[in-house]
């Protein structure tokens, strides 16, 4: 959490952010916000910043969070998985802006053995080939967009907390999501059932078709960044209950890209 919103008596909304959050990113955050808005994004419209720079005003989105529609409409939720990856490409065709942040570039290509260890030697070469193409297609970015980050109303969608958005790369940043689709971040206190991991994969599936479809950019690059991530992952946490449940994942997402390489 960055801070906290606020309902004021006008109707809109204040995000007022706590006070060890730099104002150089709250700037950053009110001019992606602004920008992805004025390239016609769904998004709030932030109208000003206040408090010194420590608050950004703007429009009220009426809704429930995309992650409280999938759990509580399910039957509903691959429809509205495909319009994410529709938004998703939509916000990765704005062009980027003069002082954008750029993200830090992470040290993950090439891509070293260890990341995937269940690949041999000349899988991850492949690897390699295929992530470096992908890699140099940098734009604007979100840099956060899971499913908490989305509002639905009436099963239209519209995108907050642009936070983490900047200069970075495409592949990545659809990586990421499908992450998120998958699992939700131990921060949260609660570890998905792992009964729920085959729903949570066709969402995410339905999610990354339809960015796909929309861009023609490679799906296995994208896979493969998120077979990275759950390996990452499934080492780095302590939980162990997360870790089988980001292992099942990792299997899941392997079986799909090795049978593509
Ligand atoms: N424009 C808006 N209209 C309506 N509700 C909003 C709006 N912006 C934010 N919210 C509400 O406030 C919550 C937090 O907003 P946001 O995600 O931007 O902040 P955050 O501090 O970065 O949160 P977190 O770190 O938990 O993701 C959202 O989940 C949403 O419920
Ligand atoms: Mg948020």
């Amino acid at each position: 959490m960055q801070g906290v919103v606020y309902e004021l008596p006008d109707g809109r909304i204040v995000k007022r952010y706590f006070p060890h959050i730099p104002q150089k990113l709250i700037l950053s955050e009110y001019l992606c916000t602004r920008h992805a808005y004025e390239h016609g994004v769904p998004t709030w419209r932030p109208d000003e910043l206040l408090d010194d720079g420590r608050s950004i005003v703007g429009s009220k989105l009426e809704g429930v969070s995309l992650s409280s529609f999938v759990t509580g409409r399910p039957w509903d939720a691959m429809a509205v998985m495909a319009q994410l990856g529709e938004t998703h490409a939509a916000i990765h065709q704005t062009p980027t802006f003069k002082g954008a942040r750029l993200w830090r570039v992470r040290q993950r290509a090439p891509i070293a053995a260890k990341a995937l260890p269940d690949f041999t030697p000349s899988d991850v070469d492949r690897v390699n080939e295929i992530l470096g193409q992908d890699a140099a297609e940098r734009g604007f970015c979100h840099g956060d967009l899971s499913p908490a980050n989305v509002v639905v109303r009436e099963k239209r969608l519209a995108v907050i907390d642009w936070g983490r958005a900047g200069v970075g790369c495409f592949v990545q940043d659809v990586a990421r999501t499908f992450c998120f689709i998958l699992y939700v971040r131990p921060k949260f206190g609660w570890v998905p059932s792992r009964m729920l991991l085959p729903f949570r994969m066709r969402l995410a599936q339905s999610y990354l078709s339809a960015y796909i479809a929309a861009t023609g950019r490679s799906e296995t690059a994208v896979l493969l960044w998120v077979a990275c991530e759950l390996a990452r992952e499934s080492r780095r946490l302590r939980r162990e209950a997360i870790r089988a449940l980001l292992r099942a994942a990792y299997r899941d997402v392997l079986g799909v890209v090795r049978a593509r390489l």
